[in-house]
C-alpha cells in the first residue's frame, strides 16, 4: 500500500537529499510510542530521526541503540541509551537503508553497523525503514553488500563469493582496514543480483566466519517512509 503525505512548501525549488532526509527523520516520530524504548538504527537519515526524537525525549524511557555512533549522538541529546540485553522487546525500530525493494527487503550496512542493526531489528516487533527515494529498486544487489567478517576469514570469504561472480573488497577507512563496532572486518561485494533475498541470507549467514550478510529480508521492513520530491511516501509491506 502506498500513500503520500505532501510536503508544505512555498518554494518551487526541489528539496536536496539532506531536507529529504530530514523529512522522514521527522515523519517517523509518528512510529515512537510514547512511555517506551525505541530501537535506533544507524547513518545519516537516522542522525535526523535522533535530532527530532530530542524534541519528544520527556515521552520516552530512551532507547536502545545499534552502534557506538548512534550511542554517542542520543546520549548528547539526552536521550537514556539500554543495553539491548536490558529490554525484552522493542515495539519499533526505525532505520535507514542503503537499498530497499518493493517488498521491504533491503541492503544494509553501508555505515558498518549491520550486525548491531540485525540484533536491535531482531529484538523489535516492527522495523520502520526512513530512506529517500534513491534507495528504492526493484531487484537488491547494486549497492556493495556489506559483509561482516571475523578477519581470518577474509580471503575464504572472498572466494566464496567470487563462485557466485561477486567481487568482495575489503572496506578501508584511512587507508587501513575498517574495524567494526564489534572488532571485525567489512567486505563490500559488488557484481550481484539477489533475486531471492530470502534464500541469499539463509545461505551466506551459514558460511564460516561471516558474521552478518547486509541483506535483511528475515529482518525486512514492514514500513518505509520515503522522502520523495512530493513529500513522504508511506510503504506498507
Ligand atoms: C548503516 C546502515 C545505514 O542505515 C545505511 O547505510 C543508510 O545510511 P544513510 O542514511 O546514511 O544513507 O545500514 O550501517
Amino acid at each position: 500500500m502506498t500513500q503520500t503525505t505532501p510536503t508544505p512548501s512555498t518554494s518551487t525549488t526541489p528539496l536536496t537529499q539532506d531536507q529529504l532526509k530530514t523529512l522522514v527523520g521527522q515523519a517517523a516520530l509518528q512510529y515512537v510510542v510514547p512511555g517506551e524504548i525505541v530501537g535506533v538504527g544507524t547513518g545519516s537519515t537516522v542522525n535526523k530521526f535522533i535530532d527530532a526524537l530530542a524534541t519528544m525525549k520527556d515521552q520516552i524511557k530512551g532507547a536502545v541503540s545499534s552502534s557506538v555512533a548512534s550511542t554517542e549522538r542520543l546520549l548528547a541529546l539526552g536521550i537514556q541509551v539500554f543495553d539491548s540485553n536490558e529490554v525484552a522487546r522493542l515495539s519499533v525500530y526505525i532505520d535507514g537503508a542503503d537499498e530497499i525493494d518493493g517488498a521491504g527487503n533491503m541492503v544494509k550496512g553501508g555505515g558498518a553497523a549491520l550486525t548491531r542493526e540485525k540484533i536491535v531489528a531482531a529484538q523489535s516487533d516492527r522495523f520502520v525503514c526512513i530512506a529517500d527515494e534513491s534507495k528504492l529498486v526493484q531487484t537488491l544487489g547494486t549497492f556493495p553488500l556489506p559483509v561482516e567478517v571475523i578477519p581470518m576469514a577474509t580471503q575464504r570469504v572472498i572466494a566464496q563469493f567470487a563462485a557466485k561472480d561477486g567481487v568482495a573488497t575489503l572496506r578501508l577507512k584511512d587507508g587501513k582496514p575498517l574495524v567494526t563496532d564489534n572488532g571485525q572486518v567489512i567486505l563490500d561485494v559488488t557484481g550481484l543480483t539477489i533475486n531471492d533475498p530470502l534464500a541469499f541470507e539463509a545461505e551466506v549467514s551459514q558460511w564460516p566466519g561471516v558474521v552478518t550478510v547486509g541483506v535483511f529480508a528475515f529482518q525486512r521492513a514492514q514500513v518505509c517512509l520515503l522522502g520523495t520530491a512530493n513529500g513522504v511516501k508511506t510503504l506498507t509491506f
